[in-house]
Order: structure tokens, then C-alpha cells, then sequence
């Protein structure tokens, strides 16, 4: 029976996915796997057992990855499981940030006993007039998990949408509408984008990528939108760019002091991925790559091992975590056929310093041979998983 230690309360979407091969708690001795949310567990000694730890979220701060690789514990995470929760934040920003909906529900409230409110909202709504979306056009920049969602529902929303991302997969491409347009450069994003949405990491070459430079570049009246990350705009020069009149609306998840109090910010306390759903999904997910890992050895989503994952095909199979030096498969050919063992089937992919190689074999895998591979200096961890 496989062991799976809970450090925070987890979502019944989650630990309900666990078959009855699982013993699912908190109180877990010798755990195979860790399921954690924010717990810190950079002080906490990692039992030999372990063998994966999956984080329901995104951020991996509160895991010692470099101590977990030098152990052979895989660490996974739960990218784009919150995608849907901020990409319906953003459509509600784009109205939000169209339609004077925020203060004009504030100004209702404060008509309250003053008369015939009825006739009072006739006479004081023109001064909430605001565009529509449809027909307008929308520049999004990083198409991921969410700037894919993003761009295909303002789409379905009638908007013109272009899409820039010069790292865009296979995989996401696939998913993005045939009717989103191909920006190739930021500047013919700024040019064309009544409304421009970022969805990209913070990395060093996006850091402050809504500056004085870009904002220049864009439409008069221009509506921005950042739930991304904070420090992806430069706040003194979107503040310039409101005063001035170059920006009609910030909207953003991240709260600067400066920001809070401008008329035409609309600023919320990250709500982005703060729904019920969000976090069942993140649950549902962890779980899931855990399984797959225990069970079949296949790693996807990992945030410090490569993707490497192959269909079962009755063999036994054989993973190994190894550091990334040359001749290493080779070595592990020669183990299993000294061992009388064939390799009928294989994948190996490097991380930068360690590599994952997963080995579908036939002939008897006894307890010496997987020791023996075990005490090979390259390999750090090796597994012997049944036939299935
Ligand atoms: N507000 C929230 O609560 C919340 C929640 C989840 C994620 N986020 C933020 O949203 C970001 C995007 O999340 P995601 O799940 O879509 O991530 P993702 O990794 O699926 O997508 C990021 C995309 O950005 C692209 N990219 C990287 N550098 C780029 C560049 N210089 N120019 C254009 N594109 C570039 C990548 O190719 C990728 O397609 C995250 O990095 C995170 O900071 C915020």
C-alpha cells in the first residue's frame, strides 16, 4: 500500500482520486509521497522513503528542490489548474474596465434616501457610459495556459484578438482559436490593441514590460490589464500614462499603494485564482501526477525532472534518477545484460545536472540487480516497478 502524507488540509478532489492501494493522511509513517499546498518544508528531514512530492499550486518556494533532486525525490507541481479561475478574472476586467459598472454602482449606493431614485438614475447614468468590447481589439501577450484561454474567449466575445508569444508550443498552438492573429513583434501589438493583457512569467526580459517606452507606443486610450505579476508594468510610468490620458484603465491583481485610490485603476487583492474550483483542480491534478509517478514511474509536470513518460506494455520497468554525466546508459545496458536482462523498450531525458531514463525489460529484475544499480555512482535512485 502506498503511503501519501498530507502537510496542509488538501481538497477531497484531490485525496478522494487515491485508490484503495493509498493510505491518504496526515499521520503517514515512511511516506512514498508528500501532497502539499503552502507548508514549508525547507527544515523538514526527508524520510528515505519518499519518493515524490507534489505541490497543489504553482509555486514551488516552500520545497527544497536542489536538497529533493540530490535525494531522488521527484517534485511536481500544478501548472495551468488555476487557468480557467484568472482567465474568467480577466473577462470581467475587460468589462470592468469598459463599462463604468464599479462606480456606477457606487454612485447608487449613495442616492439612497435622496428622492425618486428611479428618475435620479435616469438623470445621473450618462456619466457611466462606457464601450463595448465586441469589435474592439485585444493584444495578448504569453499564450500559456492562460493567455490561451483568455484569447480564445475574448474572441468568442466578438473581440479581434493578436496573440504574441515567441516560445509558443506545439501543444498550446493547438489549442489557440485559428482565429487569434499571429503578432510577431510587441510593437505591432502596441499599435493595433485597444486593450492589451499580459500572461508571462516574471523573467528578467519581461520584468516592467508596460513601461514609459511601450506605453508610448500604444493607443491613446489604451485599457491594460496585468494578472500576471506585479512587477511586469512599471507603476510610475502607468501612473503617467492614466494622468496623461494615454491609458484609460489599469486593471490589475497586485496591489501597489501608489495605484490604490487613482480613479481609473480598478485593483483587486489577487483574486485570480481564488475560486473553489481552482483549488479542487489543483488537488485533482497533484494527485493524479502522483499516481502515475508511483505507480507507472511517468513524470509529468515535474518542476526538477524531465518530462519522460511512456505507455505500459506488460513489461517490468526499471526507473532511474541519474546524474546527467556521459556513458551512463551505456553502463546501465551493461548492468542488465550482465543480469541477463533485455531492454525492450526506453526513454531517457536530461535536466541539467540529473537525468530520468525509464527502461521496459523483460528476464527477472531480483533485489541484487536493482541494488546493483543503485550503487552505481551516476544513479541516484532506482525503482523496480511489477509488470503491468
Ligand atoms: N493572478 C493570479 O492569481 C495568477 C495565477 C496563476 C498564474 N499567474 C501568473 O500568470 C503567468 C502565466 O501563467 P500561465 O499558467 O499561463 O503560464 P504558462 O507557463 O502556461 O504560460 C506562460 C507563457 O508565457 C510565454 N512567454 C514567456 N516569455 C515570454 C515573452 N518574453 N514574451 C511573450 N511570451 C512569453 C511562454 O512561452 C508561455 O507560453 C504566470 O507566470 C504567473 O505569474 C497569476
Amino acid at each position: 500500500m502506498y503511503q501519501i502524507q498530507c502537510l496542509n488540509k488538501i481538497s477531497p478532489a484531490g485525496t478522494e482520486k487515491f485508490s484503495a492501494d493509498y493510505k491518504v493522511g496526515t499521520d503517514v509513517e515512511n511516506p512514498d509521497a508528500v501532497l502539499v499546498r503552502s507548508a514549508s518544508m525547507h527544515e523538514m528531514d526527508l524520510p528515505k522513503s519518499l519518493l515524490a512530492v507534489a505541490r497543489a499550486g504553482a509555486g514551488v518556494n516552500n520545497i527544497p528542490l536542489d536538497k529533493c533532486t540530490a535525494s531522488g525525490i521527484a517534485v511536481f507541481n500544478t501548472p495551468g489548474a488555476n487557468a480557467n479561475a484568472v482567465k474568467e478574472l480577466v473577462i470581467a476586467m475587460l468589462l470592468l474596465s469598459s463599462r463604468r459598472i464599479l462606480p456606477a454602482a457606487e454612485w447608487a449606493k449613495s442616492i439612497r434616501g435622496t428622492g425618486d431614485v428611479a428618475k435620479l438614475a435616469e438623470k445621473g447614468k450618462s456619466q457611466f457610459v462606457g464601450p463595448e468590447i465586441s469589435g474592439k481589439t485585444l493584444g495578448v501577450i504569453g499564450l500559456g495556459a492562460i493567455g490561451i484561454l483568455v484569447a480564445n474567449a475574448a474572441h468568442s466575445l466578438g473581440m479581434e484578438v493578436y496573440g504574441y508569444d515567441p516560445y509558443l508550443s506545439v501543444d498550446a498552438a493547438w489549442r489557440l482559436s485559428r482565429s487569434i492573429k499571429h503578432a510577431r513583434s510587441l510593437d505591432e501589438v502596441y499599435a493595433n490593441s485597444d486593450y492589451i493583457t499580459i500572461h508571462v512569467p516574471l523573467l528578467p526580459d519581461t520584468k516592467n514590460t508596460y513601461c514609459a517606452e511601450s506605453i508610448a507606443k500604444m493607443k491613446d486610450g489604451v485599457r491594460l490589464l496585468n494578472f500576471a505579476r506585479g512587477e511586469l508594468a512599471d507603476i510610475p510610468a502607468v501612473l503617467d500614462g492614466l494622468h496623461s490620458g494615454k491609458i484609460a484603465r489599469y486593471a490589475t491583481d497586485f496591489l501597489d499603494d501608489s495605484l490604490l485610490g487613482e480613479e481609473n485603476v480598478i485593483a483587486v487583492p489577487h483574486l485570480g485564482a481564488s475560486t473553489p474550483e481552482s483549488e479542487d483542480n489543483c488537488a485533482g491534478m497533484a494527485a493524479c501526477e502522483l499516481m502515475e509517478y508511483l505507480e507507472n514511474g511517468n513524470i509529468r509536470n515535474s518542476v526538477n525532472l524531465p518530462a519522460v513518460s511512456m505507455p505500459r506494455s506488460g513489461c517490468t520497468r526499471i526507473c532511474l534518477i541519474h546524474r546527467n554525466v556521459p556513458n551512463t546508459i551505456s553502463k546501465l545496458s551493461g548492468a542488465l545484460a550482465e543480469a541477463g536482462i533485455n531492454i525492450e523498450d526506453m526513454q531517457s531525458k536530461a535536466k541539467k545536472d540529473y537525468a530520468y531514463t525509464i527502461l521496459d525489460v523483460t528476464g527477472a529484475v531480483i533485489p541484487e540487480t536493482e541494488a546493483h544499480l543503485e550503487s552505481l555512482p551516476e544513479i541516484v535512485r532506482a525503482r523496480v516497478l511489477a509488470a503491468k
